[in-house]
């Protein structure tokens, strides 16, 4: 009997979550601290449902929507071992990795000339053990729990009627909602990025690494540019036009790679580790735990992929965040609606 398309998705699926949560990787389980875990009710269909009313449903991705794939390696830096006893953290280490850069929410058209958030996704893979990054240009995330994320998206869905989101209700639901005002914050502050080589890109969810001695310590990650954090004036913006970054990446890929120092920021005890839109204070101790190069554009070679954050090698774990626990079933609906489609 052949597959129907629609088994086909769903083995790819069970395959897609069974690989994250076992396979090369080895715990997705949150690692609590000893805390009490917040929980969260909101399933994944509803976080993914609440993105297709305000983007509409398409053939790509249901946040994130306009992106292409590159690839590159991971190399470890001296040091990272003391935190986490990952293998590609040992030194010396260089690991492949494939990757997608993407600009935030599920339009698959968005101006690359607009001040919103970009993301960048890696998953570092020697076959043995599998680590995904799934980060954005911005230190805060728009939603504290999912149950926010929902009421953030469903508040801006169009009015059936005017086809027009109620201005007078998101004004409102920020008011009501004042965390997740900070990331359009922090994005109105900073330049459109001239590359995406040359803007920083944050974990926002909290994660816990053990090293070799069982030491445990909760961290988050950036990715900083070694080129620097390069903007465009609004100016210069306005004349790049709506779609310019991936031919931008591939003039500068060809004089060389693009690099980024991978940066673990330590949390200090009395650090919260479950509010993604809050950043911890600026003088945390950093260790820079390796270099990010990326060396090719791959075009759409990773559509069929889903990166998963919580996939990560022993010696990496999540924290309780409920955020980041709601993003594997979340992009796991995603992939199965953008597969089907
Ligand atoms: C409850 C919270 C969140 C929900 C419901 C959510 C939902 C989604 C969905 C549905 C996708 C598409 C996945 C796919 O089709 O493969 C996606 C992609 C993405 N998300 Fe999230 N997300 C959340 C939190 C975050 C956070 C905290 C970050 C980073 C700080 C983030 C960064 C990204 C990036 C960079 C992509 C694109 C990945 C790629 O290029 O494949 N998201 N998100």
């Amino acid at each position: 009997m052949q597959p129907t398309p629609q088994n086909r998705i769903k083995k790819l699926l069970l395959v897609t979550l069974v690989g994250a949560a076992t396979g090369c990787a080895s715990t997705n389980q949150p690692d609590t601290m000893g805390a009490q875990a917040p929980t969260s009710q909101t399933s994944p269909t509803e976080l993914v449902d609440a993105l297709n009313g305000v983007f509409g449903v398409h053939k790509a991705r249901g946040s994130h929507a306009k992106g292409f794939c590159m690839a590159g390696q991971f190399e470890s830096a001296a040091g990272a071992a003391a935190l986490t006893r990952a293998n590609m953290f040992q030194a010396n280490k260089s690991t492949p990795i494939i990757g997608r850069f993407s600009i935030g929410g599920g339009n698959p058209n968005a101006p690359d000339n607009a001040k919103s958030v970009r993301g960048i996704a890696v998953r570092a893979t020697d076959g043995s053990e599998r680590l995904d990054w799934v980060f954005i240009s911005a230190p805060h995330f728009f939603a504290q729990t999912p149950e926010q994320f929902v009421q953030f998206m469903k508040v801006r869905a169009p009015d059936p009627a005017t086809k027009q989101p109620n201005a007078e209700a998101i004004a409102a639901f920020s008011k009501a909602n004042p965390a997740t005002t900070k990331q359009t914050a922090y994005l109105n502050s900073q330049p459109v990025p001239a590359s995406f080589g040359t803007v920083p890109y944050w974990s926002t969810n909290a994660f816990i690494a053990t090293n070799s001695s069982g030491r445990k310590q909760a961290l988050r990650w950036r990715f900083e540019p070694v080129a620097g954090r390069v903007g465009l004036t609004d100016e210069e913006a306005k004349t790049k036009g709506a779609n310019f970054l991936r031919a931008e990446l591939g003039e500068r890929l060809a004089k060389g790679p693009v690099t980024f120092n991978v940066i673990a920021q330590l949390a200090q005890a009395q650090d919260q580790l479950t509010d993604p839109t809050e950043p911890w204070p600026a003088d945390r101790a950093e260790v820079t735990m390796g270099r990010l190069v990326i060396n090719r554009i791959t075009d759409q070679a990773c559509d069929g992929e889903t990166f998963l954050p919580n996939t990560l090698p022993a010696g990496l774990a999540p924290s309780a965040d409920p955020v980041l626990a709601a993003r594997t079933g979340s992009y796991a609906v995603s992939l199965g609606r953008r597969l089907s489609k």
